[in-house]
């Protein structure tokens, strides 16, 4: 068994921050000591890793993927291949990504389907929601043998009608079985039958371009949905995660539930902290770049957001990484915005983008851990195995550089799609050493991984409620 050795780095976990050395055997982590003690200095091993100067940190937690997706008559770019190599470039050593129930058919063979995308393909490890398309008698019983086997968190749908939507009577039924089978209900919280109605009414009005995508897609229907979804699981006595919160109403429906003690959480994304509406309406068909639902807000809400993340009102960023190219995908909605392919391309970016929001002041470097590490990991049942630094965790580790620089760009970036939505963007911090269960799958701009490596993660049902 080869044991390595991550001596005098900073050791950031949610809960601290210490300069120690870190002892890994095989796959885990089996000690930690001050950096200088007794104890670290009389520890051997195969290797040694210098981390002075450097963060240690553990690989971040991406609770929200969509590899592969079928979408608008197209599929997300990055296959499990190239978007789990892409997100171990990034320090991100756990996706979960999201199953499809189709209309027809079985949670499992729809299970099925994305465990055959993924088995020996991915670089990081990796576990799987599943997203409820047709809540049925049969679909709910399922639902029970699922969290039983490890998938243990299922999407619905307020929005698309016709593809993943279901009415408030599915979405009731959904919300009793997973409050009595531990399973959590994830929300794509948008009244999706009223949308339909305005980009009816905005296409016969020509309104054709990437900005009307935001503008049909009301703020006011993200926060009613959101208000819906919290009372249908109030009703149903069951916790809920809203997904990629855009809207600082939807936000203060949160907050509100929240503070009457239910357990209702909320997830948002870099790309409502860091773009806005100015970006989906950059000229020349650009802003299609930016298309994704939730939409993108007016930069007023980025401020809402980051308060709630400083305030736990928010817990969670993921990426809702769904890459489509420019060139033939997005393009597919040039002269009608409601055919360009929703999803922005992120999974390498997020860890750095949240470093720089360290460097900025909006968070601490322990809540940078908490929201992108630790808090994902405990909501979707894989803490304390992943999501931080400790004797019998797996050695899932980043050595990260907080001085290094680097500018985002479509030039350097891993992700199988070509542009990136922060082209351009320099920031401070950047993953140096990339470990996954004890094995060095970065190295110093070099990836050393398999297609392979990273292994399927059963989980426990959600550990975060109050
Ligand atoms: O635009 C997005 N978010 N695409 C992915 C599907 C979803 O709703 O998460
Ligand atoms: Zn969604
Ligand atoms: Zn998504």
């Amino acid at each position: 068994m080869s044991r390595t050795l991550i001596r005098g780095g900073l050791v950031i976990t949610a809960a601290e921050e210490i300069h120690a050395d870190v002892l890994i055997d095989s796959e885990q982590v089996v000690a930690l000591a001050a950096t200088g003690s007794t104890v670290a200095e009389g520890w051997t091993a195969d290797t040694v890793i210098d981390a002075m100067g450097k963060y240690v940190i553990p690989g971040g937690v991406d609770a929200h993927t969509h590899m592969e997706l079928p979408f608008g008559g197209t599929a997300a770019s990055d296959t499990f291949e190239t978007g789990s190599r892409a997100a171990a470039w990034g320090g991100t050593t756990t996706i979960v990504d999201f199953a499809v129930q189709s209309v027809g058919e079985s949670l499992r063979s729809g299970l099925d389907t994305w465990h055959a995308k993924a088995e020996g393909n991915c670089a990081v490890d990796y576990a799987f929601h599943m997203i409820m398309s047709d809540v049925t008698e049969s679909s709910l019983k399922e639902m029970d043998l699922l969290v039983e086997e490890g998938v243990t968190s299922f999407k619905l749908f307020m929005a698309y009608p016709g593809v993943f939507y279901s009415d408030d009577g599915k979405i009731l039924r959904a919300m009793q079985r997973g409050a009595a089978n531990g399973g959590l209900i994830m929300m794509h919280a948008e009244n999706g039958i009223a949308i339909d109605v305005l980009v009816e009414q905005a296409l016969a009005a020509g309104r054709t371009d990437p900005r009307y995508h935001g503008e049909v897609r009301r703020e006011l229907l993200e926060a009613e949905a959101t208000h819906r979804a919290i009372k249908l699981a109030e009703v149903a006595g069951s916790p809920l995660y809203v997904v990629h919160v855009s809207a600082a109403s939807a936000l203060a429906e949160l907050a509100q539930s929240r503070d009457r003690g239910l357990n209702v959480f909320g997830e948002t994304c870099p790309q409502y902290l860091f773009l806005s509406t100015d970006n989906l309406a950059e000229p020349d068909f650009e802003g299609a770049k930016y298309v994704c639902s939730t939409p993108l807000r007016p930069k007023e809400h980025q401020a809402e957001l980051w308060k709630g993340l400083r305030t736990n009102d928010l817990q969670v960023v993921s990426t809702d990484h769904c890459p489509f190219c420019f060139s033939g995908q997005k393009e597919l909605g040039r002269g009608d915005f409601s055919k360009i392919p929703n999803g922005l391309p992120g999974v390498e970016n997020r860890m750095d983008l949240l470093h720089q929001a360290v460097v900025d002041g909006h968070i601490s470097r322990r809540r940078w851990i908490e929201i992108a590490c630790a808090t994902p990991a405990r909501m979707f049942g894989l803490y304390p195995r992943k999501g931080t630094i400790a004797p019998g965790a797996d050695a899932d580790i980043v050595i990260y550089d907080p001085n290094a620089t680097q500018v985002i760009s479509t030039e350097t970036h891993h992700m199988n799609v070509d542009y990136s939505a922060y082209e351009g963007k320099q920031v401070t911090g950047k993953s140096e050493t990339v470990l996954s269960r004890g094995t060095v799958i970065i190295e110093q701009d070099r990836y050393l991984g398999r297609a392979g490596h990273g292994q399927y993660q059963t989980r426990e049902t959600c550990q975060y409620l109050i």
